[in-house]
């Protein structure tokens, strides 16, 4: 299993960085434009290994992406990180330029390859991968679901007062500060639903902190995140790697599923060996309908910049 991350700026060597302590991929090729930076975070990280007990093995070159061939599974996480007080959307102008080149760059040398996108604004940049390039739906993926579920899981632990581990939620919708939808009326603590515990208000707000979870962590960092970033990725490589069928939130085309089309959203997949193996269709409160609408919306908006930008 070889995997690519193109970015060695902090999401993604952090990707590299979370797939290799997994290790079960047997070689990560990291790529950045920068000289000699990507060779720099590799060594870096090869150097951890002995430490941290991994095998896998990490190269890191300078814009050649002969070295990413045959890549079964390539991350795009290049572009510029948003700086506080900046939306995701604002960032469309550069980085639709540069998704549009690192993609068709990377299926040029891995024709056969599985696409996850990091680059913000993300649901926007997976469906510039889908119309600029020929691979089937299935192999292209939008990374924002998990890392936002992992916010929310975050937050509810917090409110609950409760190990992490015992709850369960996901955020599905576009991955920007609006358009997310936490689906607090599916989440559970260890199976009992978190309203058992939580007032309205006590849920609205852990909605609202999730929402920001990005913008928070922009703020107070200078730039935007990277450990949950990069974590999440990895267990999207892994569920495809180990051909896992485990359902996450993604962002992936829908053809009619949630009253949408011609949109690439968040909505739960079961992701193994083929990518997005399966749309999973679960029933939604009307408030989450309304939601789920006006989130589509505003990816829609980010969607028709793409034509002036790309
Ligand atoms: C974030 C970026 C990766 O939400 O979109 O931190």
């Amino acid at each position: 299993m070889k995997v690519t991350v193109v970015g060695a700026g902090a999401v993604g060597a952090s990707c590299a960085e979370y797939i290799a302590i997994k290790d079960f991929a047997s070689e990560v090729v990291l790529l950045d434009i920068k000289e000699g930076y990507a060779e720099g975070k590799a060594m870096d990280l090869m150097q951890t290994a002995s430490l941290n007990g991994f095998d896998t093995k990490i190269t890191g070159v300078t814009n050649d992406y002969s070295k990413t061939a045959g890549s079964n599974i390539c991350v795009i996480t290049s572009g510029i990180p948003r700086k506080p007080g900046m939306t995701r959307e604002e960032l469309i102008g550069i980085n639709a330029g540069i998704v549009k080149t690192v993609s068709s760059n990377l299926i040029a040398y891995s024709p056969d390859t599985i696409i996850i996108v990091v680059s913000n604004p993300m649901d926007t940049m997976t469906y510039l991968v889908h119309q600029s390039t020929d691979l089937p739906k299935n192999k292209i993926i939008g990374m924002g679901g998990a890392l936002d579920s992992a916010r929310f899981k975050y937050r509810l632990a917090e409110a609950l007062g409760a190990p992490i581990s015992d709850v369960d939620g996901m955020v599905i919708g576009g991955h920007s500060d609006t358009g997310m939808v936490p689906l607090t009326s599916h989440a559970t603590r260890n199976s009992v639903k978190v309203s058992e515990f939580l007032s309205t208000e006590r849920l609205e707000q852990v909605a609202a902190d999730t929402k920001v979870g990005g913008a928070t962590l922009t703020k107070l960092l200078g730039t935007s995140a990277w450990y949950a970033p990069g974590a999440a990725v990895s267990a999207l490589v892994q569920a495809i790697a180990c051909d896992q069928k485990k359902i996450f939130p993604c962002s992936t085309l829908l053809e009619g599923e949630y009253g949408l089309n011609d949109i690439c959203i968040g909505v739960p997949v079961v992701l193994g060996k083929d990518g997005i193996e399966k749309i999973v269709d679960i029933p939604l409160s009307d408030a989450e309908k309304a939601h789920m609408q006006s989130s589509a919306e505003g990816v829609r908006k980010t969607n028709g910049l793409l034509n002036v930008e790309a």
